[in-house]
């Protein structure tokens, strides 16, 4: 038992100082972080410069939603919002906005999360006053009411 457990704790611990396996990235604990240290300042509850609030997820959502070159999925490249960090010093466009560019390792933590396909929350599926795909609907009702003996999944026509 404890062998194993020593076994996972240095195999994790290799995994996440060498970057080896490609940890996958979570949104909330290690990119939202980065934007309300550096960004919500100019794009947050206050201010929305270029139309645009980094706050929460489902304020980004919002703003991807509107512009689907912010994030392109898997291309970091392709993404605004990537790309604006890694513009040369001197260029205007640069983020954050009349400020030193993020630290490298930011940088690479947001490119792997767009690299990764940019998920969000579950939060930030369903911006309010947005309809719900019906099978997200239908998957919440179970949920709201768990039946602890027998739990029959129907889905309803
Ligand atoms: C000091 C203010 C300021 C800070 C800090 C700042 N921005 Fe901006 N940002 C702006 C302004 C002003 C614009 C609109 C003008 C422009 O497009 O360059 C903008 C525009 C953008 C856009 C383009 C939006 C669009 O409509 O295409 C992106 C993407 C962006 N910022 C990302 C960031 C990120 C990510 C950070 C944090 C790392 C950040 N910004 C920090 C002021 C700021």
């Amino acid at each position: 038992m404890t062998v194993r457990v020593v076994l996972f704790v240095s195999v994790f611990s290799l995994v996440t100082t060498t970057g080896f396996g490609q940890d996958k990235v979570d949104f909330q604990t290690q990119i939202q972080p980065i934007f309300v240290e550096h960004c919500i300042k100019c794009h947050g509850e206050k201010q929305a410069s270029g139309k645009m609030r980094l706050h929460t997820p489902a304020s980004l959502k919002e703003k991807w939603d509107a512009d689907k070159e912010l994030l392109v999925a898997g291309e970091p490249e392709k993404s605004e919002l990537y790309v604006r960090l890694t513009l040369p010093a001197d260029d205007k466009k640069r983020m954050p906005r009349m400020a030193d560019p993020l630290p490298k390792e930011k940088i690479d933590l947001i490119a792997a999360w767009i690299k990764q396909g940019a998920a969000l929350p579950e939060v930030a599926a369903a911006p309010a006053g947005d309809e719900k795909p019906a099978d997200a609907a239908a998957e919440e009702k179970p949920a709201e009411v768990p039946l602890p003996e027998v739990r029959r999944r129907r889905k309803k026509h």
